[in-house]
């Protein structure tokens, strides 16, 4: 299994999300989950909508899936306006940056995703756009080269990002809003479940809905993924209805266990148990020792492993808890094994 395909991936994949766009909640009423932020949302949009302002620029925060974007065009359609949208690797030059800013009509969102990828070069076209919508352009080369300064419409920058300490502080420190997104609770996820069948059409009972987002690994994107899969075996070997037998049935069949963890996740565990007496292990080694990339056991792996209790990230490095080794049945080690082995 290669991990782009990973059904429990949180990654958008064309091929597998390609309905998310239809399920996509287009008020911020019909958001589901992520309370606080949806509460600070929508006073900041109120406050700016009284004063015909625009909205100050947004940091959305936190592990892929979870619906950055769609909150992006949730706030560009609250306050009325235009929503952009790119990403950090997409704007290779200054001029890519000028191209955007300057086409913006006033008000507009302008939605930058995974912004710590952006170049230090177009970060500092970003900096006076932001703060004083102007731009400052040097035109030619050597000692006739010149700086010319101009004006862009005034524009709400909401920048994506899967952890803010990614950013630079001068680009951090620009964003008036900053907005953590956390991982979805089931019984939120069930919820989500429930409203994308009733659009697409799938017949899911309450039990049903929740055996799937039980394995969704509080992701959105992952949960609506696993209700289309889940979908074509109820339809072939069963009567087409979602419920919890038949939920149960396909996801053992992906081999995603009834918390969500598949071949990636038990392997590092296993890896940590086997190979390092349980922790604490340094992240990059974890990384050399299953091939991984740091960065995406970082925000990929990990914050659903640590939500669920499995793995704690400790000054000394990563630890598997007691419950983990139970979950994945290594709990045999002659000294208890895992964290308590360094006390
Ligand atoms: N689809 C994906 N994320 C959602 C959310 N937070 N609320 C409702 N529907 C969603």
């Amino acid at each position: 299994m290669d991990f782009e395909n990973r059904i429990v991936s949180p990654d958008y994949c064309f091929n597998q999300d390609e309905a998310e766009l239809s399920l996509r909640p287009k008020t911020l009423s019909e958001y589901i989950g992520q309370d606080k932020v949806k509460e600070n949302l929508s006073i900041y949009i109120k406050a700016a909508r009284q004063r015909n302002e625009t909205l100050d620029h947004v940091l959305l925060y936190g592990p892929p899936g979870l619906g950055k974007t769609t909150l992006a065009g949730i706030i560009a359609r609250e306050m009325g306006v235009n929503l952009r949208v790119t990403s950090g690797p997409a704007i290779e030059k200054q001029g890519d940056l000028v191209a955007i800013l300057t086409s913006l009509e006033e008000g507009d969102v302008l939605f930058i995703d995974e912004i710590h990828r952006l170049s230090r070069n177009v970060e500092e076209i970003l900096y006076p756009a932001m703060e004083d919508f102007s731009l400052d352009i040097i035109i030619g080369k050597g000692p006739s080269a010149r700086s010319i300064r101009l004006d862009v419409p005034k524009f709400t920058l909401v920048g994506a990002t899967t952890r803010s300490g990614q950013l630079t502080a001068p680009l951090r420190d620009r964003f008036g809003v900053l907005l953590r997104l956390e991982l979805y609770t089931p019984e939120q996820l069930a919820e989500i479940i429930m409203r994308s069948a009733g659009i697409l059409n799938i017949q899911t009972d309450r039990d049903g809905a929740l055996e799937i987002a039980s394995r969704s690994r509080g992701t959105p994107r992952i949960a609506n993924r696993l209700l289309k899969r889940v979908r074509d075996i109820a339809q072939v070997e069963y009567d087409g209805v979602i419920n919890e037998k038949t939920a149960s049935a396909a996801l053992s069949r992906f081999e995603i266990d009834e918390l969500g963890l598949d071949d990636f996740d038990r392997k590092m565990l296993t890896t940590i148990i086997t190979n390092y007496g349980g922790g604490p292990v340094g992240l990059e080694t974890i990384a050399a020792a299953i091939g991984e990339e740091a960065i995406t056991i970082e925000d990929v792996y990990e914050p659903y492993l640590m939500q669920i209790g499995f793995l704690n990230r400790t000054a000394r490095g990563r630890c598997v808890t007691q419950l983990a080794r139970e979950h994945l049945g290594l709990n045999d080690r002659p000294n208890g094994g895992g964290q308590q082995s360094i006390f």
